[in-house]
This record gives C-alpha cells, structure tokens and sequence, in this order.
C-alpha cells in the first residue's frame, strides 16, 4: 500500500515500546522519539517548540532518519558519499511513506533530485519481542559512479537520559570483555577493520539510562547483524539527546555504485526495554529464536557434544578417536565432532587448509568407517571445516595461488601460517562446496564446524579492489548453498573461538563456539557477555580437561560442568583417561543436563551478579504479569566469601503474590556437605523430598539464603509456582 500524502507523524508501535518521526513536507523525517510504549497521539511539532540559539544558521535543522552532510547538518552525517569530487553535499527533499504492515513496518523512501540519489530505509517494529529493525539501501540514480564512503544501517535517537555505554572489546580467548564508558560531548566510537565480527569488537553495545540496573530502568540496545567490518558512533546532540549511528565501515572503494546501481546495508537490530539490561537481553533473545533456521523447522533437543580438540588436537588416528567415540557415548554424549587434524596431510596448523579430503595416512579407506562406529553408537557424526582458508603449503595453493585474496606489490601476509581464499570467485566457492558436498553425500555428518581462524589484511579481489564486503557476502552464500543441499545439517559458527557471533552468521548457523577458553572462571564472565544478546541453546559450552589449557587454572568437574551446564552443553577433553570417579561424575552431569535442557533453552534468562564474588542466572518462563512461574537457578561463587555468613539473593522475577516449591539440584551420587560449619537445616531440607515451599514476597525482597561454600563452586535450585 503506498501513500502519496504526508501525514504529519509516523510511529511505529509494539507491545512496550514506541517510536516516532515527524513528517515536515520536503524533507527526511525528523527523529522525535524511541522509548517505553506511549499512545498514537500527534505530539506538538519540534520545530514550534524550540527557540533558535544564537550564533546558529537562520533555521533549525534537528536529528532526522538519514542526517546529511554538508546541507545544514553539523554532526555526523549516516550517508557520506561524492561523485568524483562533486555532489558531496545531499540533503533529502522528497519523502514517501510506503506502509507494509499498518504501525510495525514501514519503508521510507528518500530522494535527493540534486546529487540523483534514492535512499530508502526500512524500519521494522516486532510486536512481541519489542525488537525494532533499521535497514538501508541508498540507489544511485545518477550518471557517474557514486562513492559512497559511510552509509549507516540505521540511525537512532537516544534520551537525555542516556548515561554509560556498555560494550564489548576482548581478544582470543577472552571474548565479550565489558567496557563501559561514560556518554559526554565526546564522540563515541567503536570500529572493526578485522573483516569478521570479531573478538576484539562485538558490533553492538547497551546504553544504560541512570539507576539501570540488570532488572530496572530504561535501557536501549543495538548489533548489527554482520559478519565484517564494521563501525558505531554515538553523538551527543545540541539539545541533550544523542544520535547512534551503527553501519558497515566499507573499505576505500567498497561502496563505489556505478550508475543505477544500489548499497544495500545489514540490519541494524535494536531494542529498548524498561526492564533493565534482563528485559533488554529477553527482547533479543526472543527475535534470535524467531529467526533460527532449523533444520525441519523447529529446534531439536540440544544433544551433548564432544568436540575432538583439546582432547587431541591434530593427532586423530581412527583407532583412538574410535575409542574416544566409545568413551564419550558411555557418559552419554549423543553428537561426536571430529575437529582439526582429519584432512589432507594436517598435522600440525601449518599446512593442508584447502585440501577437504581425508588424510590417506590417517583414514586410507576414507571416513565412513569411523561414521560408521560413531553412528553404532548411538551418536550423530560432526566435522570441522575451516572453508574461507587456504595454507600456502597445502596442494590447492600450488595449484592455484591466485585464489588467495592478495595484492599485487604486497607480500602476502600470514596468520596462524595461512590466507584468505577469494571466495567471492565463483569457481573458488564452487571447489569448496563441491569438496563439503562430497563429504557429507559420502556419509551421514549431521554437523559442520565452521571456522574462520584469521583477520583479513590485504584482501584484494582479483581486480585489485578491496574484498572485504564482497567476502562475506560469499560466505553467507557458501553458507545457504550448503545448507540448500543438505537440509539436515547444522552448523556451527566458530572463528577461533567467539570471532563470528552475529545475527547475520545465525541466519545460517545453530551453534557458535563461545570461546577456546573452556576455563569455567573465565566462561562465567564471558558467558554473562553473550547472553546479554543471545540465547543459551546457541552458546557451546564445554567441559574441558581439570587443568584448562588456555590458562593453566584447575578446577573441580562440578564447577567445570555448572558453568557449561546452561549453554549447549558439550565435552571437550580425552574421555578415554578420565578416572571411573570423575567419568561417572561427568555421567551424572550429562543427564543432568538431559534432564533440564528443556527448562534452560526457552523462556527468559535473569542474570545478576551480588557483591560477594556471586554471579548468578535464572531461565525460566514468565507469565502475562511478567512473573515467573518455574525456575532454575544457577549461582556460582567466584571467589572466597568477605563475610561471615553468606549474602542472600533476592531473585527479582519471583511473584510476590505466590508460593514456591523450593529444591536443591545435585548430580545423582553427589555427596553433600553436612556438619555444622559447612550446612544447616535449611539446606538440608532443600534436598528431602520436594524440598521447601517459600513465599515469593519473602524470596524476591529479602532473598534466598545461600549456602556456606568455597570458591569456584555451584548452587543449583529449582523454584516452581504452586
Ligand atoms: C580454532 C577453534 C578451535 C579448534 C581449532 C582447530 O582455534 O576455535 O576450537 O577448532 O581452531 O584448529
């Protein structure tokens, strides 16, 4: 339905949440709200209401949907663009409002007659998860080539209010490192020129408002659902708001739009919520879930993993990773996933990636026999795969050196001893899904882990242009091409650990590789990070060997396996040598697991932290109220106590006006402590029978006591309505 006239607001509109831009004729909408739900009622213009400061240009010029530069806009512009030298200034004169559904979704199309440009931006309002999504497409309707240097996803309007910015930086090994930076009239900006989402910048932040808290208070939050470069801004503006600016930061070149040709954005997927950074991260989740592509439609049961790496590394001969197979199914691991060290002449990371074959010395006859025994045995088969790369000592480089992305002039330039396959070429992306195809037509491999181990640098496509962009547009495809043919097949997105976690990758993968720090005190902070924007059932979480190989710490199975418990729960160590104890005590977790993977991968997730070295989460579902009805906690203690006796929690979605069946959960065959200096009656009533009924009032303000326990240890209840 299009609508030729102006009308003088446009808002869209969710359960909770409501955003409005102004209509003035002739020009961009002018941005006037996004925040809590408010009524469908015209405000006073913006204009009427705000008397020109001195000193200003004779007319007011406030934030609009696509701020211009060079036209009467002084802050950061979400379109920079010139035709070779000219026509660097645009300012949108003309404004259609083309409606798809009445309030939620809308395209607002933007023209510049002067400098012949089109942008449309698509602006998209989920009723029930409150999620809103900004898309843009700038056509270049001109004669001559547009060099379009930044063209933002989206631009969004922050209140007054807006105070701390929450992002994420980090590196290998240490993903979803919170930085908080406190808004002023400084610029704000984040950037990643590493060509994938990266570890060291997660493309997406939370805005805090004063007194958020993980419960409470207005808190706004923004990703851009992309797996390259990228670049956010937040700006404060002349009259005390801010503007966020989130798009893809395109290399020199990369936005280059011949005559009639268009730049289409990623998504840009934001979200406000009143609830505090828990109501923030439920919104995203629910719009994560409802954009998972699963195989048959709807998510399976997440079945245990074990992941061959740390276990093995590159020493995978079929003989033991038979018997490691056997080992994992007798502690009940349902899907067996063959990691590096599988393909031609890989045996340590410095050669091979290219060569998707099976290594003749390792698996001669191929590798349907070890399917085969995997498969007996009751699992599913998975194997890992690293496409985008390419060893210079590896047969397909000496056949063809030309497919790795490289200058001419330029050295190439290694990491982890390899390059970056041109995979935009056509016949470089047909050779991997023909050699992905053959494998997983051979036999049935149910699972891809898909790696991506290194930044981009000097990724020039064969024409020498930048192929940054271009690079992940041919991933995806590789992805959907993949997953055209084999259906049945989930991926996962791995990138050296967490350097490929984005809602783009996730129209495509199931699972994503968290981190290659399996250490569980690391992973509790690095789990807190994820969760804030996406859900448990997609985050790999492994309990790796007591002494984690990437940090040298050592802890207990229990903690080890109560951290990974709430992801998507896998093993990743040699099961082969574990004692009778601790394979029996891994046992007892797995089916733990089996028994609530139900309860933790839907619903909403509470996280919390008490100031006591306690961090604690809470999955369960909430009623139309927003009061929990069945819930399992998970409270882990970091650190020794500061205090004689143990802080308790109060759990803020409890219902003060209902009781709940409180129960200790504990692996079978765990011996709990008992003595007087280390439980006491309360504690041991929670683990009799059906444990103790509490009120909901008492729980939720006064809180949960909590027991007396040492460092790097778990208390695990289930609290249930009756
Ligand atoms: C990356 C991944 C690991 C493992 C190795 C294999 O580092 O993150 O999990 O697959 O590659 O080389």
């Amino acid at each position: 339905m299009t609508q030729k006239i102006f009308p003088e607001y446009l808002s869209l509109h969710s359960q909770n949440t409501s955003l409005v831009l102004e209509l003035p004729a002739g020009e961009a909408p002018i941005w006037r709200y996004w925040g809590p739900r408010i009524r469908d009622e015209a405000p006073h213009d913006l204009r009427g209401s705000r008397p020109l400061p001195s000193f200003m240009l004779d007319f007011d010029q406030p934030l609009t949907l696509a701020p211009s530069f060079g036209v009467g806009w002084l802050g950061q512009s979400a379109l920079l663009a010139h035709r070779n030298g000219q026509a660097f200034a645009q300012a949108f004169t003309q404004c259609d409002v083309h409606w798809e559904v009445p309030a939620q979704s809308v395209r607002v199309v933007l023209t510049d007659p002067v400098v012949a440009i089109e942008l449309t931006v698509h602006l998209s309002m989920d009723h029930s998860s409150d999620v809103l999504t900004l898309k843009s497409s700038l056509r270049n309707l001109g004669e001559t080539a547009l060099d379009v240097q930044w063209l933002a996803a989206g631009t969004l309007l922050l209140p007054a209010q807006a105070q701390n910015v929450r992002s994420y930086a980090g590196q290998h090994n240490h993903e979803f490192l919170l930085q908080t930076d406190k808004l002023s009239r400084s610029l704000w900006r984040r950037e990643s020129r590493r060509g994938r989402t990266s570890h060291d910048c997660f493309p997406g932040a939370v805005v805090t408002t004063e007194g958020t808290t993980e419960s409470m208070g207005l808190v706004y939050g923004a990703h851009l659902a992309w797996s390259g470069n990228h670049q956010q801004t937040i700006e404060w503006l002349h009259d005390a708001q801010y503007q966020w600016q989130v798009g893809e930061w395109l290399a020199p070149g990369e936005g280059l739009l011949a005559a009639g040709a268009t730049l289409h954005t990623p998504e840009l997927v934001a979200s406000c919520s009143s609830q505090g950074l828990n109501g923030l991260a439920a919104n995203f989740h629910a719009e994560l879930r409802a954009r998972l592509n699963w195989p048959g439609g709807q998510m399976r049961p997440r079945p245990v993993h074990l992941n061959t790496w740390e276990g093995f590394y590159f020493d995978v001969y079929p003989d033991k990773v038979k018997e490691l197979a056997t080992a994992a199914a007798a502690v009940g691991v349902e899907r067996f996933v063959l990691d590096d060290g599988w393909f031609h002449g890989r045996h340590h990371d410095r050669a091979a990636l290219g060569d998707w074959w099976p290594d003749e010395s390792k698996f001669p006859q191929g590798l349907g026999d070890l399917v085969a025994h995997v498969n007996a045995l009751g699992m599913e088969f998975g194997l890992w795969f690293e496409p985008e790369m390419i060893n210079p000592d590896s047969d397909l480089y000496r056949a063809h050196p030309d497919w790795a992305l490289q200058l001419a002039g330029r050295p190439l330039i290694t990491a982890r001893n390899q390059l970056v396959l041109d995979i935009a070429r056509p016949e470089v992306s047909d050779y991997l899904f023909e050699k992905i195809d053959a494998l997983l037509s051979a036999q049935p491999i149910r699972y891809i882990k898909w790696d991506h181990n290194r930044d981009l640098t000097t990724a020039g496509l064969h024409d020498g242009a930048a192929g940054y962009r271009a690079q992940v547009h041919a991933a995806y495809a590789l992805f959907a091409r993949i997953r055209a043919a084999h259906p049945e097949v989930e991926i996962e997105s791995c990138s050296g650990g967490g350097g490929r976690i984005d809602f783009g990758v996730l129209r495509h993968t199931h699972r994503v590789w968290t981190s290659d720090c399996i250490d569980a005190m690391s992973r509790v902070g690095i789990q807190r990070g994820f969760l804030q924007f996406f859900p448990p059932e997609i985050m790999g979480a492994h309990v790796g060997s007591a002494r984690a190989h990437t940090t040298g710490r050592t802890q207990s199975m229990a903690f080890r396996a109560a951290v990974a418990l709430p992801g998507h729960l896998g093993v990743e160590l040699d099961a082969r040598i574990l004692s009778d104890a601790d394979a029996a005590e891994l046992k007892a977790w797995i089916q733990m697991y089996k028994d609530l993977r139900d309860r933790l991968h839907h619903g909403h997730v509470w996280q919390g932290t008490i100031d006591d070295g306690i961090v604690w989460q809470a999955h369960g579902d909430v009623d139309a109220a927003g009061m929990a009805s069945d819930v399992l906690l998970l409270v882990y203690r970091t650190q020794p106590t500061h205090h004689r006796y143990s802080p308790r929690l109060p759990l803020p979605m409890l219902d003060t006006q209902a009781h709940y069946r409180v129960r200790q959960l504990v692996p079978a065959g765990t011996v709990l402590p008992t003595g007087a200096h280390n439980t006491a009656p309360f504690f041991d009533a929670l683990n009799v029978g059906d444990g103790m009924t509490l009120d909901g009032g008492w729980l939720r303000h006064a809180g949960l006591p909590l027991p007396r326990a040492q460092a790097e240890t778990a208390f695990i209840v289930q609290l249930t309505r009756v």
